[in-house]
């Protein structure tokens, strides 16, 4: 099965899904790391959209996350969305670490590797795969609202992935 036979490639504008649903209540597989190694979490914080006249996505990591280690090796990583019938590899992959358990050999999911050496799931739905741009950490400092505090009451505060969409990867 090469790429061509399971996704067409998209432009970002093309994307028909709505991304609050998406990512608020489809949520998605973040995944980084190369075929050897990869490491994937479920997200359902992060955005998409235009920033320094580039399609981008932005993806929210707790620090004690191990895809952290894995988003801050790699060069890029991927976003993937999926249908219903996945929801409970999305529960397993978002209340397990892939410190304790061997999320490469997650059952019911398979890789596929993009021409950038990135890594997308072959039951993805949608998948947008991005280039590292840009990261941050969110800094308590800067809180306008308290109510943020109550987020973090072990203070582990998200850093934050800015990435070029430099591909969006579509289901035939
Ligand atoms: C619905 C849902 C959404 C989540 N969203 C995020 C998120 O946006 N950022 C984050 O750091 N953790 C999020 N998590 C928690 C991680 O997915 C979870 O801690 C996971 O086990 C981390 O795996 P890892 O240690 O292998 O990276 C979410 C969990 C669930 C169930």
């Amino acid at each position: 099965m090469t790429m061509q036979d399971l996704f067409d490639t998209i432009k970002p504008e093309d994307i028909q899904d709505n991304i609050f649903k998406l990512i608020g209540s489809d949520w998605m597989l973040v995944c980084a790391g190369t075929r050897v190694h990869y490491n994937m979490m479920t997200a359902s914080w992060g955005t998409a959209g235009i920033l320094w006249k580039k399609p981008i996505a932005i993806a929210f990591i707790r620090p004690q996350r191990y895809t952290m280690l894995f988003m801050e090796e790699n060069p890029g990583y991927t976003l993937n969305f999926f249908d219903e019938k996945h929801r409970n590899i999305l529960n397993l992959c978002g209340s397990k670490s892939g410190r304790n358990i061997d999320k490469m050999n997650v059952e019911g999911l398979d890789t596929m590797e993009t021409p950038s050496g990135n890594l997308i799931f072959k039951q993805a739905k949608l998948a947008l795969e991005c280039r590292k741009l840009y990261f941050d950490d969110i800094k308590p400092e800067l809180f306008l609202s308290f109510d943020l505090e109550k987020i973090y009451t072990k203070k582990d505060y998200h850093r934050f992935f800015i990435g070029e969409i430099i591909n969006v990867y579509r289901a035939k």
